[in-house]
């Protein structure tokens, strides 16, 4: 099932998100329907807040870069409660955007390593290193968790000059392919 994707200017996406349980109802249907809708929406990743839910939970697919990166076949992966413990390697820069918030990309500088403690979506514990494009995708997943993102870590300079198309979000004038829910 597809689920509108909430845009800047929801008051989810700036709460901090509560851990799960295994027992969480319905856990393996919200997960499938979190990649459905992101895969409908040409997403790398989806935060549960930004469908509405603040919980410790986020989706990840690369599958869409295996052209280029073949290791990323079918590459999915689902993060439950994650703590990031380290970020190491060195500092990157980098395009992002995000599904909530349609129609703005600006570079942000993120570690190129991460090590992160997580459960995936049979419960099972982990804790490992991701590198790549994977850690800077965990990276701004996992702030969406926090409440954060991806513009609040552009430089303040760069956010002055869009911040016409930040308040026309908070207005909920949203312009995109996929289904949003915005504050009108
Ligand atoms: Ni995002």
């Amino acid at each position: 099932m597809i689920l509108p994707i909430y845009t800047l200017g929801q008051p989810v996406l700036r709460k901090e998100a509560e851990e799960i349980t295994a027992e969480y109802p319905e856990l393996s249907a919200l997960i499938e329907n979190m990649f459905e809708t992101m895969d409908k929406a040409d997403g790398v990743g989806l935060a549960a807040p930004q469908i509405g839910l603040s919980i410790r939970l986020f989706v990840i697919s690369l599958d869409c870069l295996s052209e280029e990166y073949p290791e990323y076949k079918d590459f999915r992966r689902v993060f439950i409660n994650p703590k990031i413990l380290e970020l190491g390697g060195e500092e990157v820069s980098m395009e992002e955007g995000c599904l909530s918030l349609p129609g703005i990309h600006e570079t942000v500088k993120r570690m190129n390593k991460v090590r992160v403690h997580y459960f995936d979506e049979q419960f099972q514990e982990h804790d490992e290193w991701i590198e790549g494009f994977f850690a800077r995708v965990v990276q701004h997943e996992y702030d969406h968790l926090d409440g954060k993102v991806f513009v609040d870590r552009i430089s303040a300079l760069r956010r002055q000059l869009i911040k016409g198309k930040i308040n026309a979000l908070l207005k909920g004038k949203a312009h995109c392919e996929y289904k949003v829910k915005t504050v009108r």
